[in-house]
């Protein structure tokens, strides 16, 4: 039995669903995937709190303690923001270390970078937790862009928005009470800028077009709307007329000019619409392609283990594809 060292990064809700996982299944992937994945440290910003039921000898504030780990295959990364998350990854890559993150902030800029230079290392970039959590929107893109061409993205991407446009319509609640009722449930930071402002949708986006398209548009162009601006009253309006405002990233290839076009923002659909059904925290993201045509696929958006779970999918796609990449240097 082959034994892999993983580091985590980050133990809140997405680190924790990691660790769980990689114990509550070790024997599955011994068996499933013959190796026996053992985690070798973590990294936290305050390695003195108390973590109950976890050996704290694991845990470690200084990322030279994740380098130093010998033998060390894949680094799993939940931890916030831009930096010093690409650092790290870009450390570990260089270490030559297979890295699997669900930082959509860090990837959305910084991602073709990372698997750029891991194509030239030689390891791999896991990047699905990164954009709708649960649904396999990246794998499955990876698998019909080998044929098909991604003539359209459409998705709802973030769960807390489409939960309180749910709540403003079904239960005819004021933007404020939908959304305490989402911070209620957990599913709004206490902060929600990120996600009433359309900024966490517009960063999933832009991985989006960065895989669709092989780029991304510039950032300065794209149009981004959040759902504070609309009211009680424009919600009764559209639902007398049989129509639903969701919250939508939508990117397109102009054909003519060959520009990527971005928007997010409030969009109100008809039941024709393959995002009108789409409700409470749920995502969806539809993809409009050449020879398959139209496809959506829907479900949960966050959460510890549809987020870790895909993490962990990733490194299992890994272990089965362990060829290494032709060097670009
Ligand atoms: N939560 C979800 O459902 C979800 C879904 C998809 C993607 N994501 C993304 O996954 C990432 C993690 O989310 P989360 O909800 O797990 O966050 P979280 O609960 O706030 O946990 C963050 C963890 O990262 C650690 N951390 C933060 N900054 C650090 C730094 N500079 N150095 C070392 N450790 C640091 C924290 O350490 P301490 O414990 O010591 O404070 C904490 O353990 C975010 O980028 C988020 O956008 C989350």
């Amino acid at each position: 039995m082959t034994s892999v060292k993983a580091a985590i990064l980050g133990f809140g809700t997405v680190g924790q669903g990691i660790y769980n996982i990689v114990h509550e299944r070790r024997e599955h992937f011994k068996q499933t995937l013959g190796v026996e994945i053992e985690v070798a440290k973590i990294l936290v910003r305050d390695a003195s709190k108390v973590r109950e039921g976890i050996d704290s000898s694991l845990f470690t504030e200084s990322f030279d303690d994740i380098l130093a780990i010998p033998d060390l295959e894949v680094v799993f990364e939940g931890i916030v923001g831009e930096d010093p998350a690409y650092g790290y990854l870009d450390q570990a890559i260089e270490k030559g270390c297979h890295v699997i993150t669900a930082n959509k902030v860090m990837f959305a800029r910084y991602g073709q970078e990372l698997q750029l230079k891991a194509k030239k290392k030689g390891v791999q970039v896991g990047y699905e937790a990164t954009t709708a959590g649960g649904v396999p929107v990246i794998k499955t893109m990876q698998n019909l862009l080998r044929v098909n061409e991604v003539k359209q993205v459409q998705g709802i991407l973030n769960g807390t928005s489409n939960y309180i446009l749910t709540q403003m319509r079904a239960e005819e609640l004021p933007f404020d009470v939908a959304l305490k009722a989402a911070q209620d449930l957990g599913y709004a930071e206490a902060d929600p800028h990120n996600d009433v402002s359309g900024e966490d949708a517009f960063r999933k986006l832009m991985i989006l077009c960065a895989l669709a398209f092989g780029e991304q548009p510039d950032w300065n162009k794209v149009e981004v709307v959040g759902i504070d601006g609309i009211s009680s009253e424009q919600v009764e309006e559209a639902k007398a007329q049989g129509l639903r405002y969701r919250h939508v990233a939508d990117a397109y290839r102009d054909e003519a000019t060959g520009e990527i076009i971005a928007k997010v923002g409030p969009q109100l659909v008809g039941a024709d619409h393959p995002l009108y059904a789409i409700d409470d925290v749920n995502n969806a993201v539809t993809l409009d392609t050449n020879y398959i045509g139209t496809l959506t696929m829907v479900g949960p958006g966050a959460g510890m283990y549809p987020t870790a779970s895909v993490m962990m999918e990733d490194y299992a796609d890994m272990l089965a594809k362990p060829e290494k990449a032709v060097s670009l240097a």
